[in-house]
């Protein structure tokens, strides 16, 4: 993962990269203001602000309950905020005053790769890509990214036509992003892509969000628990604890920070 993240450092100036500081004239691709959100009595997200600049993955960890899914559900217009503002290339999508519908969103680039994968069991594989490309009517374009999406999982091509529900672990999580990439986005969110799947298959999802980032441009958030390859392959994380941002910085940093290393790399 180490040799993947320089790599992955190296198109642009490290500077540029992994700084989560506003570049004068260019909004972050996102941005969430001093964010809070609750579920009833349940204080979920309290003043959380972090930037995604367009074209990085950007590293949201933090333990069960920390408030990550959250953050994903102020972005994506699952809820609502209750104070604060996500602004998605500079446009306010969800505030006290906003709520973009969830729909709108893939319309304007943004996936989201959900936690559990909801792959539909009774579907084929095809099927269930073909799901994520709903909103489009570019039938070459769409044949042309199902090529792309089979090239960069070959096992999905194996198993084109068989059953969601025939998947392992690793190989729903292939459609889920698969699905996810069908939708043409220039933003991706993942939840927990790591959670329940063998290592050498969270290595195989590793090194494709770092091809999605690097060759198709797309800006990441990924959301783990798995701080090790959340930090190997962003440029710049976010530690959430208790639904606050706790700590920040770019992610080689952090991977050698005391607090981290303790609580969050086994020490
Ligand atoms: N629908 C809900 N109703 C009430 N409380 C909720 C709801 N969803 C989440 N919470 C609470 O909000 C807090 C943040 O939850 P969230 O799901 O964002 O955490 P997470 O970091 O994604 O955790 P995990 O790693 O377990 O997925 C937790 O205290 C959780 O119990
Ligand atoms: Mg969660």
């Amino acid at each position: 993962m180490t040799e993947l993240l320089e790599k992955q450092a190296s198109p642009r100036p490290a500077a540029r990269e992994s700084r989560a500081e506003a570049t004068p004239g260019e909004p972050a691709h996102l941005e969430l203001a001093a964010v809070s959100l609750r579920y009833g009595e349940v204080r979920a997200l309290e003043n959380v602000s972090l930037r995604v600049p367009r074209g990085s993955i950007v590293a949201l960890i933090g333990a069960n309950g920390a408030g990550k899914s959250s953050s994903l559900r102020a972005i994506t217009g699952l809820r609502k905020v209750a104070a604060g503002e996500v602004r998605l290339e500079g446009r306010v999508i969800n505030s006290r005053d906003t709520q973009e519908p969830t729909h709108a969103l893939v319309r304007q680039g943004v996936a989201m790769v959900p936690e559990g994968r909801h792959v539909f069991p009774y579907m084929s594989i095809k099927d269930n890509l073909l799901m994520g490309a709903y909103t489009r009517r570019d039938k070459a374009g769409i044949a042309t990214d199902l090529e792309r999406v089979c090239e960069r999982f070959p096992r999905l091509k194996e198993r084109f036509h068989q059953h969601g529900s025939s998947l392992s672990g690793g190989e729903q999580q292939m459609v889920a992003i698969g699905r996810a990439l069908m939708a043409k986005p220039r933003l991706l969110l993942l939840d927990e892509p790591s959670l329940g799947i063998a290592p050498q298959v969270i290595r195989l999802i590793g090194r494709s969000l770092l091809e999605i980032n690097r060759k198709d441009g797309i800006t990441v958030v990924l959301v783990e628990q798995n701080s090790r390859m959340a930090l190997a392959l962003s440029s710049y994380a976010y530690v959430l604890e208790t639904g606050r941002v706790a700590l920040e910085g770019p992610s080689k940093e952090l991977m050698t920070n005391e607090h981290v290393k303790r609580l969050y790399l086994g020490g």
